[in-house]
């Protein structure tokens, strides 16, 4: 029970990893709530996780200012409190790759980088009134790798905008942790590698899977349940001196200097 105490914000949890992060949370004693921009998924998701604890769905499109500020306050109303919050959301299992376009690439921003900040901007003033507390942002192992079967006629710049908008996430963590540290917010990033979540299975072809788990140190394929420690670790007191910190957690297939 190392949350005991805590009220949690999961954003994107209606499915995938996002859930698997709340029912973690749940069983160690956090009170969670699960934001996400499909009421189904969402209301599915509490409706499952209903067994393992206090738990309540927020609709709230992270991309939306406004949108952010209302889930904020409902979640106050609801728990009394915010002490965590995991900027889990991104488009993933929506994303189009084939859109190179620049308007996609600002979308893809706007959810999976401005996003995180603007869910970052709404909850700080509720962590800086508990005196404290954790960010968790979420990148991918996909932002530090080059990888794209380019043509080998020039075609045209492409868009790069889910590794590039991941790696924003990374500079948000290293300045907003920065900044908040003097109020008692950490803020901390988790760079998970290829897991097998929905999501995984529709934009990531089987054998590919294969091939990554091939390179991997540990030779082990991720599941959504093997990014839950590091995410109660940011969340907890274990790492009460952690912060501005960006975490592969892949099986060992990027190791940054
Ligand atoms: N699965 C992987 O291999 C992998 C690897 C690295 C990083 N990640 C990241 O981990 C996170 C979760 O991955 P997943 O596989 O569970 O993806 P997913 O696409 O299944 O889940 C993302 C969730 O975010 C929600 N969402 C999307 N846009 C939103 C918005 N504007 N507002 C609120 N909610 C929104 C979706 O409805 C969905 O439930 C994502 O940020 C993803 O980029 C995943």
């Amino acid at each position: 029970m190392r949350l005991e105490g805590k009220v949690a914000i999961v954003t994107g949890a209606g499915q995938g990893i996002g859930k698997t992060y709340a029912r973690r949370f749940l069983d160690e004693g956090a009170r969670v709530a699960i934001v996400d921009i499909d009421a189904g998924r969402g209301e599915s998701a509490a409706a499952e996780l209903a067994d393992s604890g206090e738990v309540a769905f927020v609709q709230a499109d992270i991309s939306a200012e406004e949108s952010t500020e209302n889930c904020v306050r409902q979640v106050v109303e609801r728990f009394g409190q915010v002490d965590v919050l995991l900027n889990n959301a991104g488009i993933y299992y929506d994303m189009d790759y084939g859109d190179q376009s620049y308007e996609y690439l600002r979308q893809v921003f706007d959810i999976n980088c401005y996003g995180a900040w603007l869910m970052s901007k709404a909850a700080t003033p509720h962590l800086v009134e508990r005196g404290g507390g954790s960010i968790i942002n979420v990148s991918s192992t996909g932002a530090y790798l080059y990888v794209k079967n380019s043509p080998t006629e020039f075609s045209g710049i492409s868009s790069y905008a889910y590794p590039w908008s991941k790696w924003g996430v990374v500079g948000l963590t290293k300045m907003s942790a920065g900044e908040l540290g003097r109020w008692g917010i950490r803020v901390n990033c988790i760079a998970p590698g290829v897991t097998v979540s929905e999501a995984t299975r529709k934009q990531v072809p089987e054998d590919r899977i294969a091939a990554i788990t091939a390179m991997s140190a540990l030779k082990r394929t991720l599941t959504p349940e093997d990014l839950t420690g590091t995410a109660v670790f940011f969340a907890s007191e274990d790492s009460a001196l952690v912060t501005g910190q960006m975490l592969c957690v892949d099986a060992g297939v990027v190791m940054p200097g």
